[in-house]
């Protein structure tokens, strides 16, 4: 059974991109499940620190996740038209030690959606993961593109996407991204 991991890219209690993926667990594919995961607890990277004490328990409770999961879902915001430092700083944290790459990142299932309440939805985040991506030699899924825009819209007061034709290209996004984690290398 296909499993996906959606990474939320904010701290915030009632992110946008946090109830994009909350959303997505009720709208997978049948017979798939997506599980949601937040960047709490994950230090900024200090490389001394890694020295000294090898991985934060918050990063490689993360990393085992994403090794079990068949696919990995970021849900980005976009901050001053770029990838906000935290989440950068997660997958940074999760890029280490290097010979780990390959069990986390290396041709495996990625795939980049976000929220934003502007007018753009996150498509220079989105790009701004290519880079990334491609550096740590992952498989992306180009085969749809969701970028939510107007997203304080779109959500009740409690985070939830309400919006039923934002849901359904999400439903589709889910399906398409799963069929290609499904298909293999
Ligand atoms: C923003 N925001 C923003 N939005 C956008 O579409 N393009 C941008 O370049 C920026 N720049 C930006 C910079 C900084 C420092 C902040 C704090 C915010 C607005 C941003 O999309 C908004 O805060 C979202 O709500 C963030 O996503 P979450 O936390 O709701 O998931």
């Amino acid at each position: 059974m296909p499993h996906i991991v959606g990474i939320a890219g904010s701290l915030r209690r009632h992110s946008f991109n946090l109830g994009v993926l909350n959303a997505a667990r009720d709208l997978m594919p049948a017979g798939a499940t997506l599980s949601v995961h937040t960047l709490t607890d994950i230090p900024l990277y200090n490389a001394d620190e890694e020295e000294a004490g090898g991985l934060p328990p918050a990063v490689a409770a993360l990393k085992d996740a994403v090794a079990q999961a068949d696919g990995v879902l970021l849900a980005t915001p976009e901050y001053n038209n770029g990838i906000p430092g935290v989440f950068k700083n997660a997958i940074d944290w999760m890029s280490r030690p290097t010979d780990d790459i390959g069990r986390i990142f290396r041709n495996r299932p990625f795939a980049v959606i976000g929220a934003s309440p502007g007018g753009f939805g996150t498509i220079l985040a989105q790009d701004g993961w290519l880079p990334v991506l491609r550096m740590l030699g992952a498989r992306p899924w180009f085969g749809g593109r969701l970028m939510i825009s107007g997203a304080g819209q779109l959500f009740d007061g409690n985070g939830r996407l309400t919006d039923e034709a934002t849901r359904e290209r999400l439903r589709e996004f889910l399906a398409g991204f799963t069929s290609f984690t499904a298909a293999g290398a």
